[in-house]
């Protein structure tokens, strides 16, 4: 376990700092580094997290407003959105256990402020307009794409609250069943539940449980994708998650921005 907070950082590290240092991500820049590298579980979450704030209007909430980081992972996010929006945080995840947040979430100093939880995203144990928005990065994907899901977590905002999300996406639909010819040795099954803004925007807007307010494509995201998973191919302490780092690295590269990057959604609850 780590003992690196951010903005604390135990050694400086500067070249690796000056590598995700990114112009896009002012807020994110001043994060320790090797503190990102070492709770990473897909993409930057917090370079993804920045880009989505000011869609969702993370900074009119009012201080200690109630936000729920849904499919939260090892709580970066949950650090981000109480740093730096003065918000209380429900940092709610499937895979992480809370006991583990919960120690990442006092060594960044925020204890007081996220409340770590094991929740299931079908089966999330809070009341009727709860929260005053919704925040998922690089999770709604894996539980989000039924037809059904969006009304039964949205019913969780309180009226005129916004859920937002960054997923991993495709430009526009695939025909077919088969991926493109320069993807298919580095695409597994999960990829197909990678949409397209279009696709978000009316998957959204059918169920009528939000207004759309944004949904859009980050520009050059694969680039930062890139940048993310090659620095994590080479220096995550976890083997496991540098293979995966590497596997992405692959799948980049053979696309080169043509197919796949990141879109955000932002609905507003009617
Ligand atoms: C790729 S990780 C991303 C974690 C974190 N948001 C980040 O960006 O670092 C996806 C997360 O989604 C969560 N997740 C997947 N399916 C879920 C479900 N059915 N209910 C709640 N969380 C889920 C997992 O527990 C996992 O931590």
């Amino acid at each position: 376990m780590s003992d690196i907070t951010p903005r604390t950082p135990r050694t400086p590290d500067t070249p690796l700092t000056d590598r995700l240092t990114h112009p896009r991500y002012p807020r994110s820049n001043r994060y320790d580094a090797r503190w990102t590298i070492e709770n990473q579980m897909g993409p930057h979450a917090l370079w993804l997290l920045e880009w989505l704030a000011p869609a969702l209007g993370l900074d009119r909430l009012r201080p200690g407003a109630r936000v729920l980081d849904l499919g939260c992972g090892r709580a970066m996010t949950s650090v981000f959105l109480a740093r730096e929006y003065d918000v209380q945080v429900v940092a709610a995840d499937l895979w992480v256990k809370p006991d583990d947040n919960a120690v990442r979430l006092a060594q960044a100093g925020v204890a007081d402020r996220v409340l770590p939880v094991r929740a299931e995203a079908h089966d999330l144990p809070f009341a009727e307009g709860s929260f005053d928005a919704i925040v998922s990065v690089d999770a709604y994907h894996y539980f989000g794409t039924d037809d059904l899901y969006l009304p039964t977590v949205t019913r969780l905002l309180r009226p005129g609250g916004r859920i937002g999300v960054v997923v991993p996406s495709v430009r526009e639909e695939l025909d077919g069943t088969e991926p493109p010819a320069r993807l298919a040795p580095h695409w597994e099954p999960g990829f197909w539940s990678f949409h397209s803004p279009a696709w978000w925007r009316r998957n959204w807007t059918r169920t009528g449980a939000v207004t759309v307010e944004t949904a859009d494509w980050l520009q050059d995201g694969w680039r930062d994708w890139l940048l993310w998973s090659e620095v994590c191919a080479e220096e995550s302490p976890s083997e496991f998650m540098a293979g995966l780092a590497r596997d992405s690295v692959d799948l980049i590269n053979a696309d080169e921005g043509r197919l796949l990057g990141f879109t955000r959604v932002v609905g507003r609850r009617i």
